[in-house]
């Protein structure tokens, strides 16, 4: 049999998605109407042979319940558990110290997903990659441009066997321009040896580690402690400590997918994961998705306890949550509306990502940029400052009548009065 293990860190690495994370868990945040690890269970659910999965983090044993409840409603074929790593124990770290749990009911192989990554999860095309090779490990891998490969996992593979010839996690200067996607399928009797070795060798010669951060904003406002982490000796990574040595000595494939992938870090990223999933959504004809008429662009989605004013202009991109409000000749586009929030009549919504319970007053103006298709990346040069490409309202703001907002991340609780650009306003 086969089961799944959907990684989810814990509260400190949510830095970089602050200041949304600063009211929930990233992994629950709502793309495309539903939280971004439902996205991981809906790809799951459709592989007939996976009966258990786990989400691993070292988030509070509370945060999951919910959803873990919610989730077994709508997939109940499906057994959910939340396993809590006392601190974090890194990426293989979180696995092999739940092995046990794990190799209950001895499953020959387990998926392993990163919670923050957004794709259509082909995870029946590995599971057919694995039996065709006979192989021991799967990974996902896509094509991005060469200047954002060396932010990822970089795979050199053979294009006619598929396999993975030599794997280097974010390398300094360019390998390949196939990435790690973080999704996996491994052999139960190949990955565990494999992480007790790289534990060995690491108590046997401690190594001084330096994981540069992918995507670093200027702003000290978005310095993560990722550092901190590092520290910790406990620590065991898939990607530095383990996948490298399986590439070197075992039978490991990957399967390159043609179809989207972005990773979920920053709050910004949240807008394209959100387009993506809901273009998917639309392609396969999903009925929650608002109608197409004259003034709803597809893809929408519209929650339905929010109320839209049938004036309002909304698409492409768009996802309004549950009893958000709004008003007449409002025009949104390519944003997340969050629950509670309130647009008032004839103000327009661009790139952004409308906080909880925050309110636009009437003929303001809150945009973003966008960022190009095939850009990795939620920062933009603006005035000679990176900032945040997508505009973003925490919880309870408010933005005063026909206000302006360009390219700002605004705080919880904060009020603009006066028009604004290219801020972090604190
Ligand atoms: N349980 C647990 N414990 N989960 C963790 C821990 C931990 O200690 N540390 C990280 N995670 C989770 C994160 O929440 C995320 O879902 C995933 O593991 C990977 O996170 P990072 O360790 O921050 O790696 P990354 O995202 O920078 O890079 C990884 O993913 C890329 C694709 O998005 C690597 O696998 C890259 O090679 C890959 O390209
Ligand atoms: P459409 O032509 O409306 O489909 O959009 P577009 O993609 O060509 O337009 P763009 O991205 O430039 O702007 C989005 C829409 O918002 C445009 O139709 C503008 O007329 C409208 N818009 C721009 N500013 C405002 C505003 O302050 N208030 C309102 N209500 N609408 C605005």
């Amino acid at each position: 049999s086969t089961k799944a293990v959907i990684l989810v860190g814990g509260p400190s690495r949510g830095t970089r998605f602050r200041p949304l994370s600063m009211e929930l868990p990233k992994p629950l945040f709502p793309v495309a109407g539903h939280p971004i690890i439902e996205h991981c269970f809906r790809a799951i659910a459709k592989v007939p042979e996976i009966k258990e999965v786990f989400i691993v983090g070292y988030y509070d044993e509370s945060v999951f319940q919910p959803f873990i409840h919610s989730i077994s409603t709508t997939f109940p074929q499906l057994s959910v558990k939340y396993l809590r790593e006392y601190q974090a124990l890194g990426t293989a770290g979180g696995l092999y110290h739940f092995r046990d749990v794990i190799l209950k009911g001895k499953p020959d192989r387990f998926f392993v997903l990163n919670a923050d990554v957004c794709c259509s999860f082909p995870l029946n095309e590995m599971l057919k990659l694995y039996d065709d090779k006979d192989a021991e490990a799967v990974m996902l891998g896509t094509r991005v441009t060469n200047e954002s490969a060396t932010n990822f996992g970089c795979i050199v593979s053979d294009a006619h066997t598929k396999r993975v010839l030599h794997y280097v996690e974010k390398p300094e200067s360019h390998i390949s321009n196939l990435i790690n996607c973080g999704v996996y399928l491994f052999s139960t009797e190949t990955i565990f040896p494999a992480i007790r070795s790289a534990i060995k060798r690491r108590t046997e010669r401690p190594r001084i580690l330096n994981y540069p951060s992918s995507e670093n904003l200027q702003s000290s406002f978005f310095q993560g402690d990722d550092e901190d982490e590092d520290k910790e000796n406990a620590v065991i990574r898939l990607e530095q400590d383990v996948l490298a040595d399986i590439a070197d000595s075992r039978q490991f494939f990957v399967l390159e997918t043609k179809d989207f992938w972005r990773q979920i870090k920053t709050a910004g990223s949240a807008v394209p994961a959100n387009a993506l999933y809901l273009l998917k959504a639309f392609q396969s004809g999903a009925e929650e998705l608002a109608a197409p008429s004259a003034n709803i662009i597809p893809p929408v989605y519209i929650h339905p306890s929010a109320h839209v004013d049938p004036t309002a202009k909304l698409g492409p991109n768009v996802s309004i949550g549950p009893r958000a409000v709004i008003g007449a000749g409002v025009r949104i586009k390519e944003s997340i509306v969050l629950d509670d929030a309130e647009v008032k009549h004839d103000a327009c919504v661009l790139y952004t990502i409308v906080g909880w319970s925050s309110k636009i007053g009437a003929w303001a103006r809150v945009e973003g940029t966008p960022t190009p298709i095939t850009s990795h990346s939620t920062s933009i040069i603006k005035n000679g400052h990176k900032v945040q490409s997508i505009t973003i309202l925490g919880k309870e703001c408010a933005v005063g009548d026909e206000v302006r907002v360009q390219n700002c991340v605004c705080l919880p609780y904060k009020e603009l009065k006066r028009d604004v650009a290219n801020e972090v306003i604190m």
